[in-house]
Order: structure tokens, then sequence, then C-alpha cells
């Protein structure tokens, strides 16, 4: 009798499980449960395990596990041919026929590479920023991959920390805005979708508060902070849907992140009942035994499984000792289950079922397209930070002869920046060849002036010895078959009407396993920069780099200055056009600047203190330097001016009422131009101290030379609150101050009451 009931139960179970579904519909969530609890019924434990296992490359061993039913996710295996081969392994070659699902690293972009996170994030644009994702995932499924670890939404208040370029910055707000519109690009409204990916928010929790700024460190926050500012970037990536989040290394608060209970399983699923799946960071499983909460590895899989950590990456932990740790009594089958739930859940929205194979088409005609190359160039152009315009040097005139001089002014390579996905160095338009192609041949003189050493971990980067000769190959610019002098960059600079420094850091010094102890340029930089202004020819300074660098003395020095972080493959042409007026600068900092190393952390949303800074020596700040960024949060200029009208705010709202703000902005220069204007908010008074200002809402405007407009603004009360020393979310009753404001240092300011 068991027997045929048992075999009835299979034909059900089959018949249920391989109901057809269109592939552009997203299934039914009852539709999804009743699939995945019907698969799961036929799972042995060794097949469980393997679902929750992602091995870190393609080979022999790994084809034979994946029939076995032993591999859930491949990382990194990239292309049609590769991934289907991989596919057919389990589809066809497997017991229960489970998809794979394929992941990888688009960060900023798969092949057409767009700035660096902290780039974009800075253009206030979260629109532009979707449609760039968006163009991130069709060209990442073309290439067979479904799954991308992204978004970053590390908030970072350390520029020390080389991962601060992958993020949005110091700010949870702006964090926040992106970090939806970064999943709402990858993920599109249908993760089945053939041109979606699913997203990944990461690194869960707390990574951008290691001590130091050293990658992988200790990070040490009072709960009222991981949950006002480290937190809410994931919260608004999980209310935006995202399929899956990756657990960091760090520990937090003495608990690795990567089996922490409270973030990964109190918060993350009793909290915000988050319905994906948690994969762990790289071998960060097996990290818990010099973390030193676990003796071996098969502790390690069961802190992090039974504290929220999914699928294992990398270290195949999960797949050799689950079975084992269930036999043994030490780990409820129970807990499997709902992580084999989690994955499977993840894998049917995503449409692998019916749709496991890539489109070997595809790869042919959806990737690098005309369009995307536009918004690489339209989100290059906006991420682009105007620091200073002394005189309206900028825009350049384009009939003149200009000097580009400095080792970044035509590296491809450092174009791309870090994290460069499957990004060709050979794609990219370097400063020096955008600059070539506006203003034609025998405009443009260029010298490197010097080569920058990579750093060798620990040591200071030496003065590089003789780079090969970089033949430029750059029309109009003749190819420089000599090393990289300062005195051929001095030549040149005498020559030129003006002259552009390409200045800052080679991509490979930004990004993971790169934290800086300086900020200063690195190499002889310096140097280059001295004897080319002792020229005295008017000169622009464009910085790429990952972080803010020790430009201190640059204000006093140099008239103009762009923060041009790694801008893509249309870097070039970007840079070019806002540099000779074809397009305006609009970007904003998206974190503050440090003066000196010695500041950090530094940052906007800092706590009034008992002593508010000032300038008698009894409140808090230096002897020895001012405590504030050299430019705030926020800052950014364009080529023309804009003057804010007096605020308007409802003078008293009720704790659960809507605050209505507005403020006329008016552009008084002679072009037009983009504004980021920024609505900030005070809380007087609560129980637990409250930031100098916080961000509550931003609008860009573009605006006609006289033309003006009245921005408004709307912030629920419940927006404005806090937590109280007892964790409870409140909004406290009293007064509020309001700015409107073009960064977080100034605006129209006004007042208002909760009551
Ligand atoms: C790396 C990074 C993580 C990345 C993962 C897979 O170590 O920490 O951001 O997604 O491994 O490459």
């Amino acid at each position: 009798m068991l027997r045929s009931s048992c075999l009835l139960v299979s034909c059900i179970i089959l018949l249920v499980w391989t109901l057809p579904a269109s592939s552009q519909q997203q299934l039914s969530d009852s539709e999804i449960e009743q699939r995945v609890n019907a698969l799961l019924q036929q799972m042995t434990l060794e097949e469980k395990a393997g679902q929750l296992n992602q091995m870190p490359d393609k080979n022999a061993k790994t084809m034979e596990m994946i029939k076995q039913g032993k591999v859930g996710s491949l990382l990194g295996v990239l292309g049609v041919k590769e991934v289907n081969e991989a596919q057919h392994a389990a589809v066809d070659g497997s017991r229960l026929k489970i998809p794979l699902i394929f992941g990888y690293d688009v960060i900023h972009g798969y092949r057409t590479i767009f700035p660096a996170p902290l780039a974009s994030a800075g253009s206030f644009d979260p629109q532009l920023i979707e449609q760039s994702e968006r163009v991130a995932a069709k060209e990442a499924t073309a290439s067979g991959v479904k799954w991308t670890f992204a978004p970053m939404v590390d908030i970072a208040r350390d520029p020390r920390w080389g991962r601060i370029v992958e993020g949005a910055g110091e700010d949870p707000y702006l964090g926040s805005v992106v970090a939806m519109a970064r999943v709402r690009g990858f993920q599109g409204s249908n993760m089945a979708d053939p041109q979606s990916v699913v997203a990944s928010a990461k690194h869960f929790v707390g990574y951008g508060a290691v001590e130091g700024g050293r990658d992988y460190n200790t990070a040490e926050m009072s709960e009222q902070l991981l949950r006002e500012v480290y937190l809410p970037p994931f919260r608004a990536a999980v209310d935006a849907g995202v399929g899956t989040l990756m657990s960091a290394f760090n520990d937090l608060n003495g608990i690795p992140a990567s089996a922490n209970h409270h973030t990964l399983t109190d918060i993350l699923h009793g909290e915000w009942k988050f319905n994906g799946f948690v994969v762990s960071d790289y071998d960060s499983v097996h990290e818990l035994i010099p973390h030193g909460t676990a003796a071996d590895d098969s502790q390690a899989s069961l802190e992090a499984l039974t504290a929220g950590v999914d699928m294992d990456m990398a270290d195949s932990d999960y797949v050799r000792y689950v079975p084992e740790l269930v036999k043994s009594g030490k780990l409820p089958e129970s807990v499997v289950d709902e992580a084999v739930r989690r994955v499977l859940r993840v894998k049917f929205k995503a449409g692998l079922f019916e749709h496991p194979y890539a489109d070997p088409n595809r790869e042919k005609t959806d990737i690098l397209t005309p369009e995307s190359l536009q918004t690489e160039r339209k989100m290059a152009q906006e991420s682009m930070v105007l620091l200073q315009n002394n005189h309206d040097l900028l825009p350049l005139k384009k009939d003149q002869t200009i000097a580009v001089i400095g080792p970044l002014a035509d590296d491809k390579a450092s174009q791309l920046g870090a994290w460069a996905g499957n990004g060709q160095a050979k794609d990219a338009v370097t400063p020096l060849e955008g600059i070539a192609a506006k203003l034609g041949k025998g405009h443009v003189l260029y010298a490197k002036g010097v080569d920058i050493q990579p750093f060798e971990r620990g040591l200071a980067a030496g003065v590089a010895a003789p780079a090969p000769p970089s033949a430029t190959g750059v029309a109009g610019v003749e190819a420089s078959n000599k090393p990289a002098s300062i005195e051929d960059a001095v030549s040149a600079a005498k020559k030129a009407d003006t002259v552009i420094l390409f200045v800052g850091e080679l991509a490979g010094m930004t990004g993971e396993a790169s934290s800086r102890a300086s900020l200063d340029l690195p190499g002889d930089q310096m140097k280059l920069i001295q004897a080319v202004l002792a020229t005295k020819k008017p000169t622009v300074l464009v910085l790429e780099s990952g972080r803010p660098q020790n430009i201190s003395w640059a204000p006093e020095h140099i008239p103009a200055i762009i923060q041009a972080w790694y801008l893509g493959v249309q870097s070039g042409n970007a840079i070019a056009d806002v540099l000779f007026g074809d397009a305006s600068p609009s970007g904003r900092l998206p974190l503050s600047w440090p003066r000196a190393v010695g500041q950090i952390p530094v940052y906007y949303n800092h706590k009034a203190t008992g002593r508010p800074s000032a300038p008698d020596r009894w409140h808090t700040g230096y002897l020895d330097l001012s405590s504030e960024p050299l430019y705030p949060f926020g800052y950014g200029l364009t080529y023309t001016k804009f003057k804010y009208g007096s605020l308007k705010a409802n003078s008293t709202i009720s704790k659960d009422g809507t605050v209505h703000v507005s403020a006329e902005i008016e552009n008084t220069g002679k072009r037009e131009g983009t504004e980021v204007v920024q609505l900030y908010v005070h809380d007087r008074v609560a129980p637990t101290s409250r930031p100098v200002r916080e961000l509550k809402g931003f609008e860009r405007i573009t605006l006609a030379p006289g033309e003006h407009k009245t921005v408004n603004f709307t912030v629920r009360a419940n927006d404005l609150g806090s937590y109280d020393p007892e964790m409870h979310w409140i909004v406290p009753l009293g007064t509020y101050d309001v700015w409107v404001a073009p960064d977080s240092a100034s605006g129209v300011a006004g007042t208002f009451e909760v009551q």
C-alpha cells in the first residue's frame, strides 16, 4: 500500500512541478510555494546541501558534482557556451534537474563599464542609475549571468577603506535611494524577464565601518548607529524586492556578520520579512575559524546556516558538512529545508525552471551597443563633480592648444575602475583620446610626466622604474616613445595655452583589499604638479581616484578642479564634453572630503556634541586643523549660479502628519545648469543626540539663465523619527530645523514644530 501511494505522490509532484509557465510571466507566490514544496519532498539530504553550495569555478570535478546534485550555483562562469554546458549537466544530468543560477560581480556594468558606483551615486540621478543597471543586466544576461553580486550598499565614512568606491558614500538616505534604483534596474519588474538579473544587496552588514579603514577588519557600533546609518540601504533594497543579500566578512560587535543571528534572522526575516536568500561572501563561512568563533569547518557551517546564511560561497563547507550535521542531530533538517526553500523560491522567481538556458544569439547583439555607450557617456557626464572654477576658467574654448599631462591621462585600464566586470581596457576612451577627438589634430600636446608604481602591500608607492614607452596612438598627438619625464611635461605645458592635469590613483589602488593609510597622491605626482604649475599656465586639475585625495594645497594654487572618479568606457569623451562645455557638470559629492587623513572619520551627519565646533579651543575640533571637511557632502559646482529664495514650511505638523517644504531656486548665471536641490532636517531635542543635519530629500532641476522654479518637498513626520534608548522608533515632539540647500553646509533655513 505504502509503495503505490508513494508512486502516486511522485506522479502528482512531477505533474505539478513541470506545469508550463510563460517565460515573461512571474509565477504567483502560491504557485511557487507549491512547486518548491513538491520539489523539496523529493530531495535527499545531500541534494538539499547541494542547493546551498556555490562553486567558484567550472571544471571536471565541478561538472561531476553538478550531475550528483551537489551544486546550486556557479560563480564567475561567463559566456553562453560555458553557462549552457554547465546548465545541461544540471538539468539533463542530475536526478532532480534543478537548474543552476550563475552569479557574477556586475558592479558597475558588465562589458559597457559605467562610472564606479560612488561616482554615479554622486549624480543624484536615480532614474539614470536605474537605466544604467538595466544596461548592465541586459549585457550580463546576454552572457549567461542571471545573478549579480550587487548593489554594494555599505555606508562608508572612511575613505582609507578601498571599498568606499563600490558604494554610495556616507549618507543613508542617498544610499537607500541609490540601492532601490540599482535593484529596480537589475531586476526590472520581473526577475524572470530574460534581460533581468537577480540582485544581491551586500555586504550585510556594517562592513563600511571597519576600524582604521582596514579591509576585513572589526566593526563596532551601537545598535542605534547600526539601525540609523548602516541598515537603511539594505532595508531599502529589501523593500525594493531584492532577491538576495550577501553576508559580510567583518565581525560586528564581536559576532561575525556571516554568523550573526541578530542581523541575519531577527532583523532580516523577523522584522523585515525578507523572502529571498542570503549567500555568504567568498569563504566567509570558513573564515569563522580565523574569526575565532568556530573550531572547524563543521562548526562554522552549523553557526552560519543556523544564523541565516543560506548559501555558502566557494569554500564548499555546507556540501561537505551539512548532511553529517543533520544525521548527528546537531542541525535540525528543518533549518536546512528553510534555506533550500529560499534558494528554490528565487530560482523559480528568476524563471530558471522554465528557461534555464542562455540565448546564444543575444551575445552578439546586446553588448556594447551604441545606445548603451550613449547611456554610459551621460552617466559619466553627470558623475563628475566640479570642485572649483575660479574666474570661470571652465568650460575651455576649443580653439586653443591644450597640454594633456599626467599618468591617468591615457591609462585605459584605470578609466574602468575596480570591479570592472567583463570590461576590456581596449573599450575605454581615455581623456587624451576624448580631448583629441573633440579638438582635432594639432590642438593637443601630451606628456605622461610620471609613472605610478602600484603599491607593494604595506610599502609606499615608489617612483616607478621607467615604464615601457607608451605610444599613445592618438590622432594628432605624436606617439610618445620615451619614458615618462617631468621635463617633457614642462615642455608641453610651456607650448600650450592651457594645461589639463590628470592625476590620481590607479584603479588597482581602490576596491577590495585596497585600504590606504594615506590620501596623498601616489608616487611622484606632486612633483609633476609643482613643476607644471611653475610654468604659470592656466591649469585644470582632473582627479581620477576611488577616494578623495589629499588636495588641501590645491584650491590656492589651481583655478579649476574636477573630481572624475572612474567614469567607465566613455570616460574620455564625457570628460572632454564637460571640460569644453558640450555638457555641464552637475555631480555632487556623495561623501565629505577630508582636508587630511587625520580628520577621518569626517562626515556631515555628525552629532553637535556638548561643545559644538567653534573657533576657540574649548570646543570640539583640532588645534592644528579645521574640523570641517575641505568640501562637504552634497557639494558640487555648475557652470552657472543659483540663488535660493526663502524657505517655506508648515509651521506645525502632527507626529503622524507630513511636512511640506519649498523654496524658489533661480538660475542667475549666463548658462543653463542643473542643480541638485537638497532637503536637510535636524531634530533639535530627542531622547538621543541627533545629527546636526540629515538628508531627507533631493531633486535635480535644470534651469535656463534667468529661469526660476519652486522646488517642493514632502516628508512624512515618521521619516524624521529616531530610535529611543530602548530601540523603539519614535517621532520626538518639538522644533525641527530644515534647510533647502545646494550642499550639507549651506542653504536657506526654516523651522517647524511636531506636536
Ligand atoms: C569578494 C567580495 C564580494 C564579491 C565576492 C564574489 O571577495 O567581497 O563583494 O561579490 O567576493 O566575487
